[in-house]
Parts: C-alpha cells; structure tokens; sequence
C-alpha cells in the first residue's frame, strides 16, 4: 500500500459515492474545504418506476463514473497526483452500484500509488454537518435519508456509536411511499414538502411511533398504512383514484409529514437528553424537509441545546461528505487493503 501522508497536496481527498442512485465525485481539502463536489442524479431514469431499480442504476453508474471523476478533478484544478489519497463509500448500498465505485477507486489508487480508504455511507452523511459548521464532539447525530433512519453517538468525526435505529421503514421511504400512494413524483420528499405548504397539518391525527420500554427507536411502516387507509379505505381494495380526485390530498401530505416531524424530533430530543448531548446533528435526504429544520432547531433551542444541518446540496447524497470524512480516516491509519470488498447491509 502506498506510503504517502495525508497531508500530501496539502491533505486533498478525491470522494467517489456510487452506493444509490447518485454518481458522486468531490475534491475536498483537509476534510472541509469543498474544491468540488459533481453529483450526477438518475433520478429521472427511475421516476417512471417510483423507486430505484437496481440493474438501471449499476449500468447508469458505470456510465458516468469515470465522466463525473474528471470533471470532479478539473474544477478542483488538482491532479491525481498530487492527492492525498482517495476515498470511496463501500457500504451499505446497492451491491451492483457500489461494486462501480470500489473498483474505480481502487484502480485509480493502484495505478497512482494512493492510499484508498473505505467509508461507511451513513456515518458520512452524519460527517457531511461538519464540514460548513464548527462542531465540538461528542455530539448527537440523527441521519435520515431514503435507506435510513438512525441515531449515533458521535465522539469524533470518526467514532460513531449506533444509539437507535428504524425497526422497518426509513423516513424518507415513508416519504416515497405515501408520495406514491398520493400520485405524487417520485423521490416523494420534495414533493410531499410542497403540498404539505398548502394543508393543514391538524387535519389527520396519524399515528406517531414510541418505543413500547420508552427507550429509543423509530416504525414509519404504521403511519404509512395510516395513510393508505385513510386513502384508499380499510381493506386498501378501493383502485387509487387519478391523484386529483383523491380528497384533501394536501391536507394529508401535512399531517403525515407532521407525525414523521413529532417522531424524529421526540426520539432525537430524547436521546440527546438521555447521553447529555449539547449539538445535534441532522443529515441525509431527509434533512432538506423545511418543517423538520423550522421544528427541530425550535426544539433544541427550547431546551438549551443547538441542532445543525447542513445545505441541502450535502443533506442528499454526494462525495464531499465522502472526501471529507475520508481525510480523517487516512489521517488515523484506516487504510483500506487493496481487498477492499463492496458491501450491501
Ligand atoms: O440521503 P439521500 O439522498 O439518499 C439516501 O442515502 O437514501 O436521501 C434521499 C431521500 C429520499 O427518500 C427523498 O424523498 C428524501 O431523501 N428527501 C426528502 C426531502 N428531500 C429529499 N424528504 C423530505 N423532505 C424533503 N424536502
Ligand atoms: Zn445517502
């Protein structure tokens, strides 16, 4: 394995992210100055299907991989020679999607003699506030992005500690699921997010998930088929009507996006509360939601505490959080072998 250190090009980190439906690339400085940051969407190739369909989404990778790579370089002005080292996420994900990216990594690090280091999806996108914000740790992060819905303890911008997670869907799944089931476009968030601006959030008193033993933990899948019902009536049988006729579609988008809102801040408030947490953290697709920011940062505030999010150009996926948190992995020794191995879960 390469010998360099990481402070080789002043500490400049080339991030490739292939685990979803997003061909990422970025070049960030010393984990936190963003030279680049390329993201390449296939989210119109899957809209037709309400979801990400795997075979579509390896083939689109390898597509624009080494496209998005260059481009990454060339608005960062930087040489792969002159790297640090690279960084690639190598799980959780599609397995087909994220086989693209290892492979590309580690053929770009072999060939130059570059370290390559493996980064873990979801603590990146829990790493992606700390890269506009200064953060003091141990902190409290909540990631809730379309695969996952979790809360960590983290001490350092590499140690995270699982406190909770979701028991079925993750919140932005219930997003895309009841978007589909209110003939909303998919990914279901945004679109959700701006009908709800039009509906009152009282409207439906959907039901919002508690852990039976008052300890932590996250279920969306109940309130999803609270919708449906509500919808489509109990048996769910009723064939969905065109979306326009279904009635007060805007008052449902509100008040399920109010139950998801009360879930994610009650459960996050608290955990902070439980491991004496000052600074929270709110990352992934999810934390782009206007309600959840404007309700979490009233939240915290209420109690003393202070609630960070990134933009929202980091809160969906993309390789500046790879990049960035992939810097203080190299500059801890976590250099991945040449063996580095794609994993799905
Ligand atoms: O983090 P991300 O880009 O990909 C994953 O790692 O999953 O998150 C995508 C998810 C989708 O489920 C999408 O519906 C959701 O984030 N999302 C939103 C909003 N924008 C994106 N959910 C609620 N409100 C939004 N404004
Ligand atoms: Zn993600």
């Amino acid at each position: 394995m390469a010998t360099r250190s990481p402070e080789q090009g002043d500490g400049l980190v080339l991030g490739i992210e292939s685990s979803c439906d997003e061909t990422a690339a970025a070049v960030v400085r010393r984990g936190r100055e963003i030279l680049s940051s390329v993201v390449e969407s296939q989210i119109e190739e899957h809209a037709p299907f309400r979801g990400v369909v795997p075979e579509i989404a390896g083939r689109s990778h390898l597509r624009a991989m080494m496209p998005v790579v260059d481009e990454a370089l060339a608005r960062a002005g930087v040489e792969l020679d002159e790297l640090a080292g690279i960084a690639v996420t190598y799980r959780p994900g599609l397995i087909g999607s994220l086989l693209v990216g290892v492979s590309t990594a580690k053929a770009l690090a072999f060939a130059r003699g570059l370290p390559l280091v493996g980064v873990h999806h979801i603590e990146a996108h829990a790493y992606a506030a700390a890269m506009e914000h200064e953060l003091a740790f141990p902190l409290l992060a909540l990631v809730v992005s379309g695969g996952h819905t979790a809360l960590y303890r983290a001490s350092s911008p590499i140690e995270l500690t699982k406190l909770a997670e979701t028991l079925d869907d993750a919140a932005g799944e219930a997003f895309d699921k009841v978007a589909s089931i209110l003939g909303l476009p998919y990914p279901g968030g945004p679109a959700i997010s701006a009908l709800a601006r039009s509906g009152d959030a009282r409207a439906f008193d959907f039901p919002r998930f508690r852990p039976r033993d008052g300890g932590l933990g996250f279920s969306f899948s109940g309130l999803k088929t609270a919708v449906l019902y509500t919808v489509r009536g109990q048996d769910a049988s009723t064939p969905p009507s065109a979306p326009e006729a279904i009635p007060r579609r805007a008052d449902l988008a509100a008040s399920f996006q109010e139950a998801v809102v009360d879930v994610l801040v009650a459960q996050t408030l608290a955990a902070a509360r439980a491991e004496g947490l000052a600074t929270i953290t709110v990352t992934g697709g999810v934390a782009c939601n206007a309600r959840l920011r404007e309700r979490m940062t009233a939240a915290a505030s209420e109690h003393g505490l202070r609630a960070v999010f990134p933009s929202p150009s980091y809160c969906t996926d993309n390789a500046a959080m790879i990049a960035g948190q992939g810097w203080h992995l190299l500059r801890a020794g976590r250099v991945a072998s040449w063996d580095l191995d794609a994993v799905a879960s």
